[in-house]
C-alpha cells in the first residue's frame, strides 16, 4: 500500500505527473468531478487545521467523493488512550485513504505501517508536511515556470518550520538551486535537513540573519511563522516571534519577479499592507494546495485499484537498541512502538529514528 509521509515517497517522475494531473484539474474541473464516486476520504487531524484539513475535504467533494472525520483528539478515542496503530486499523475498516495530521513526529508513519489503506502526512510536529510542498511545488511551478537555477529564501522558524523542511528536501532533487537561510540563530534548519542539500550540481547555500541585505538577490522568498506551540521555553518564543516583519518598505530592494509565499496562518511576519503586492503568492498558494490534493488522492486511490504497492527500500540497515531522545517523537506516546534507527552513514557510525530523524552515534 503506498503511502506519502515524506515528500521523499514519491518520486521526482511522481511529482511531476501530480503537477501535470493539478493543471489538468485546473484547466478541465468537469473532466474530475465523479471519479472518486463512492470513495471515502477520513480526515484524522489531531491539531488544528484550517488549509489542509478543509482542503482535503474540498478537495474529495471536487472528485465526487465523501469524507469522514476530526478535527480535534479531544473528540476521538484517543483523549482515552487509543494508539495511532489501533485508530489506523479502525479507520481503515471505514474509509478509502486516510489524511493525518498529530503532533507526534512519526505518527502518520506509524499510521501508514498499520493501515490497510494509503495514508498522506497532513504535517506531524515540526516533521514534515508533504502536501503543503506539493502546493508550493505547484505555485514555484505556475508563477515561475522550472525550479533549477532559483535562489529561494527562507525566512523564519527554520528549526520547528515542517513546511521549509519538505521542500527543501523537493527541491535538492533538481538542480542549479541557492539556499538562502534567514533566521535567527535559536531557529536554524536542523542539521538533518542541512546535509541532505547536494555538494555539487549547482547547489549553494549561506545562513545569515539580515535579509534586508539578501532581498535583492531572492527569486523567491518563503516567509515562516513562528511555531509558538513547538517552543517549550515560552520567554524564548516572546524573544524571537517578531525576529521578521516583511513589509512594503523592505521589499523596495527586491526583484520585481519575486515571489512571496507563506504556508500559512501568518501571524505578524507579513504586513497586510503586503498583501497587494502582486509578488505577494501565499493566497494562490492555498488554492494550489486543494488541486494538488486531489491529485495526490486520486493517484493513491488508483494505485490501490492498479493494485501497485510500496516501494520498498533495499539493503537498509536497521539497530533496535536505541532509545530516541525527541521529546516530541511517537515513540514516547505510542504503546509498544519498537525503537527502530536506520543506518544512514555507517561510515561515521550515524544513524536515524525511522519516526522523527532523530540522529545518533551508534
Ligand atoms: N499551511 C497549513 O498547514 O495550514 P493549516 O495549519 O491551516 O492546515
Amino acid at each position: 500500500m503506498k503511502s506519502v509521509v515524506d515528500i521523499l515517497d514519491l518520486s521526482v517522475s511522481e511529482v511531476d505527473e501530480l503537477l501535470d494531473t493539478a493543471m489538468d484539474i485546473i484547466e478541465n474541473p468537469a473532466k474530475y468531478a465523479e471519479v472518486c464516486r463512492g470513495k471515502k476520504l477520513a480526515t484524522l487531524f489531531f491539531e488544528p487545521s484550517t488549509r489542509t484539513r478543509l482542503s482535503f475535504e474540498a478537495a474529495m467533494y471536487e472528485l465526487g467523493g465523501n469524507v469522514i472525520g476530526f478535527s480535534s483528539a479531544s473528540s476521538t478515542s484517543a483523549s482515552k488512550g487509543e494508539s495511532v496503530a489501533d485508530t489506523a486499523k479502525v479507520i481503515s475498516c471505514y474509509a478509502d485513504i486516510i489524511a493525518m495530521r498529530h503532533p507526534k513526529e512519526g505518527a502518520p508513519f506509524v499510521a501508514s505501517k498499520n493501515a490497510s489503506i494509503p495514508v498522506i502526512n497532513a504535517g506531524d510536529g515540526g516533521h514534515h508536511h508533504p502536501t503543503q510542498t506539493l502546493a508550493d511545488l505547484l505555485t514555484i511551478k505556475r508563477e515561475k515556470g522550472h525550479f533549477s537555477g532559483l535562489t529561494v529564501g527562507f525566512c523564519g522558524d527554520l528549526k520547528f518550520g515542517r513546511t521549509v523542511h519538505s521542500l527543501i528536501t523537493a527541491l535538492c532533487r533538481y538542480e542549479n538551486i541557492n539556499f538562502v537561510m534567514i533566521s535567527p540563530d535559536e531557529l536554524k534548519l536542523p542539521g538533518y535537513v542541512k546535509n541532505e542539500i547536494p555538494q555539487g550540481r549547482g547547489f549553494t547555500y549561506t545562513e545569515t540573519t539580515d535579509l534586508e541585505a539578501v532581498m535583492p538577490t531572492l527569486d523567491i522568498l518563503y516567509m515562516t511563522r513562528v511555531q509558538q506551540e513547538r517552543f517549550t521555553d515560552i520567554d524564548e518564543y516572546l524573544r524571537l516571534r517578531d525576529a521578521y516583519i516583511l513589509n512594503p518598505e523592505k521589499l523596495a530592494t527586491a526583484k520585481k519577479d519575486m515571489i512571496i509565499l507563506h504556508p500559512l496562518p501568518r501571524v505578524n511576519e507579513i504586513s497586510v499592507a503586503v498583501d497587494a503586492d502582486p509578488r505577494a503568492c501565499y493566497f494562490k498558494q492555498v488554492q494550489n494546495g486543494k488541486y494538488m490534493r486531489m491529485a495526490l488522492i486520486l493517484k493513491l486511490l488508483n494505485d490501490v485499484k492498479c493494485g501497485k504497492t510500496e516501494d520498498k527500500e533495499q539493503g537498509d540497515v536497521y539497530l533496535y537498541d536505541f532509545k530516541c531522545d525527541n521529546p516530541r517523537c511517537i515513540t514516547t506516546t505510542e504503546q509498544e512502538l519498537r525503537q527502530v534507527f536506520r543506518v544512514v552513514s555507517p561510515e561515521n557510525r550515524i544513524c536515524r529514528c525511522v519516526y522523527c530523524d532523530t540522529k545518533k552515534n551508534y
